[in-house]
């Protein structure tokens, strides 16, 4: 194997025209290979030569000897605090709430969108974090000022964004958790274009806002509602 390698380092410095290589070193072959093995087989020409008596206290020897090593390494690689409320590092929970807060409630975007909180608190949708269609707080808003653009979706995006909790395809919850529809059938029902995005019908922050208004006007209501 190092035989090969070898080969191959000279073919490698060959073809760079490099002169130097391992020969220019002078290191005789397989050194530390021979010496380990030489090493190896002095030991055992000695531990067999060696009382039972003599063995047990070997054995014994380098039991004491690795329990040290054993210690040692512990209590090196272990950091300071682990252990002082129980198996994890303690330093870890004051770290953690060092960890600056990136999200907000509903309430922090209250404060400045007095016309979106009306509509949101009004509609089906009084639920949903902001936070989760538009992005963090931490983005947008430091120390009480606006500082940077939340991403506002429309078109197609909003479709992917509104589908990610209303998809029938959803099977894991249950229907009377959250209304779900399949695409294309429920713009077919509607007697739309296929293209047409969620948000044309539907008000993004009170989906049936309109809707139920609609029903209102042309007197189509169902039944408790
Ligand atoms: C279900 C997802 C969803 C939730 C929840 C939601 N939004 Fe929106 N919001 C949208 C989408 C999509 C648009 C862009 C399309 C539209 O306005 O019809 C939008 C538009 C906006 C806009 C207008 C942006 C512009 O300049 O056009 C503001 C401001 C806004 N939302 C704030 C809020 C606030 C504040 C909340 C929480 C009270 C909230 N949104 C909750 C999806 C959501
Ligand atoms: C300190 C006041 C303040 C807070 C708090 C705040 N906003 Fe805004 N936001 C603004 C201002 C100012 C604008 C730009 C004017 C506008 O569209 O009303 C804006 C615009 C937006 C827009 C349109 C895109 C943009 O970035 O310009 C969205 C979406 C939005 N905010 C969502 C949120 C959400 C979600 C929260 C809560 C996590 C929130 N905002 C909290 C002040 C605020
Ligand atoms: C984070 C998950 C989530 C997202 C994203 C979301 N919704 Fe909702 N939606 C809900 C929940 C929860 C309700 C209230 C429970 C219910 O009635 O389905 C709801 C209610 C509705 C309803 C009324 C269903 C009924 O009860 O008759 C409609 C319509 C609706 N959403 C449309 C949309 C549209 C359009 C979008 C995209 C702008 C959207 N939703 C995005 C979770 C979500
Ligand atoms: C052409 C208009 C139109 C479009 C586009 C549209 N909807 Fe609707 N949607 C409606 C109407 C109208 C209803 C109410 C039906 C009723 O009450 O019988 C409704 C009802 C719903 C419901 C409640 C279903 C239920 O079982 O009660 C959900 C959820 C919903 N839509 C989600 C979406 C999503 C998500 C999209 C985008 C993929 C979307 N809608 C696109 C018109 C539309």
């Amino acid at each position: 194997m190092l035989q090969l390698l070898h080969e191959r380092f000279l073919m490698q410095n060959r073809s760079l025209g490099i002169k130097n290589n391992w020969h220019s070193l002078r290191i005789p072959k397989f050194t530390i290979v021979s010496l380990l093995s030489g090493m190896y087989g002095r030991l055992q020409e000695v531990i067999v030569g060696l009382s039972y008596r003599m063995r047990l206290i070997l054995v014994c020897i380098s039991i004491l000897v690795m329990t040290g090593v054993g210690f040692l390494f512990k209590n090196l690689l272990l950091p300071d605090s682990f252990g002082v409320y129980g198996p994890f590092r303690a330093d870890a929970i004051e770290e953690a709430s060092q960890v600056p807060i990136r999200h907000g409630t509903n309430d922090s975007c209250f404060k400045c969108h007095g016309f979106e909180a009306r509509i949101h608190k009004a509609g089906l949708h009084k639920t949903i974090s902001c936070e989760f269609c538009h992005g963090t707080y931490a983005d947008h808003v430091a120390g009480g000022k606006k500082t940077g653009i939340l991403p506002v979706k429309t078109g197609e995006k909003i479709t992917t964004l509104c589908l990610r909790c209303h998809n029938t395809e959803i099977k894991a919850r249950s229907e009377e958790v959250i209304k779900t529809v399949a695409l294309p059938d429920h713009l077919r029902d509607q007697q739309v274009k296929l293209t047409h995005t969620c948000n044309q019908c539907h008000h993004v922050h009170a989906p049936l806002k309109y809707i139920n208004r609609a029903k209102q006007i042309t007197g189509f209501m169902e039944e408790g509602v």
